[in-house]
Formats: structure tokens, sequence, C-alpha cells
């Protein structure tokens, strides 16, 4: 079910210059446009997740084991923008159908074009399907390589106990690490 994925911590693709680097950026701005709302959040954990809910389901679970606050990127562009102001771990679904550039959602791309947030983040954890074969979990492994950290673990759907369990207990180690 779960895949531990121990990735070397160093930058993968030499930068943080710029999440959209390989073409991934999206068309429109990277920072919040005029009159947009902007929430700003301080948690240990930044999450995205679509209508489906999956990775809000992990996310949640994941952030009461720890006992930390855990924040959602937005999903629609009406609903505004998130801005980090301490270090977090990003956790993200994964999309594309194993079409690599899509992996990431839009809404993350957009959040991590923000230099401050791409600046803030420590490390990633990705959800995906092993129905999509070496494409499972890739937007982990998309973020990792553009913003030059690990990614720590892989979960299918929404995870497992186990899954929640062994996060918690990784991020334990790895916060005090940092
Ligand atoms: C259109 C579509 C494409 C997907 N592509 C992938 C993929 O390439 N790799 C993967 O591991 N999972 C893939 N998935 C599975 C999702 O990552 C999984 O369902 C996830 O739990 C969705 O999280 P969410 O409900 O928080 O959005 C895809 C799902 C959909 C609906």
């Amino acid at each position: 079910m779960s895949v531990v994925t121990p990735v070397a911590a160093g930058p993968l693709s030499g930068s943080r210059a710029g999440f959209g680097a390989g073409g991934d950026r999206v068309a429109r701005g990277s920072r919040s446009e005029p009159g947009e709302r902007v929430e700003t959040t301080g948690a240990d954990l930044v999450y995205f997740s679509s209508v489906s809910g999956n990775t809000h389901r992990f996310a949640t679970r994941l952030g009461e084991a720890l006992g930390r606050p855990v924040a959602r990127i937005p999903l629609h562009p009406g609903d505004g923008t998130l801005k980090a102001t301490r270090p977090y771990v990003l956790v993200l679904p994964t999309y594309g159908a194993g079409n690599g550039p899509g992996a990431v959602p839009k809404q993350v791309i957009r959040f991590l074009n923000d230099p401050e947030n791409r600046a803030l983040i420590r490390g990633v954890v990705a959800g995906g399907n092993t129905n999509f074969g070496k494409a499972y979990g890739l937007a982990g492994d998309v973020v990792a390589a553009k913003t030059g950290v690990p990614c720590l673990y892989r979960f299918e759907v929404f995870g497992t106990q186990d899954d929640v369990e062994a996060v918690a207990e990784g991020l334990e180690r790895f916060w005090t690490q940092q």
C-alpha cells in the first residue's frame, strides 16, 4: 500500500530559482492579484486536495496525529491565495494520469510560484494511486526536483492508519533534524 521513499535531501534540480523552470509555470501571475484575498498561515503542514477530498482526509488525520495545524491551498481562484509565513511540509495528490507535466495540480504550481512560499517548503508527501504504475505519486518527485527538498513518503488515495502513523513519526524525526 504505502511506499517509503527516502530521497536524498540535496537539491535535485540545483535551485529554488523557480518552480516552473521545466515548463510547469502557470500562465497566471505567481503573486496575488490586486484585490485578491490573501490568507497567511504558519501551519507546519500545507496541503492541496481536489473536490474528491482524499488528501484532505489524510492531511486532517495527520495534523490530528501530530497535534499540529494544517492549512489548505484554495481550490478555486476566487477563494483567494495562501501565503506561508513559516517552514512547512507540503502534502499533495498526483494528477495528470501518468503525464509528467500535469502531475502537480495547477493550484499547487501557483502556490509554489510565489518565491516566499517556495523558500519555506522543507519536504513533500505525495498521494496517488498505484493504478498509475510508474506515475504513482509522481507529483512528489516533481515538486522535490523543482524545489530541492526531499520527497518523504507516498500514500495511496486517503492513506491507511499505518500511513498516518508512519508519516507522523517520520515528520517528528524530520523536524528535529531541521
Ligand atoms: C484525472 C486523474 C488523474 C490521476 N493521475 C494520477 C497519476 O498520474 N498518478 C497517481 O499516482 N495518481 C493519480 N490519480 C489519483 C489521485 O492522485 C488520487 O485519487 C488522489 O487521492 C486524489 O486526491 P484528492 O481527492 O485530494 O484530490 C489521478 C486521479 C484522477 C482523477
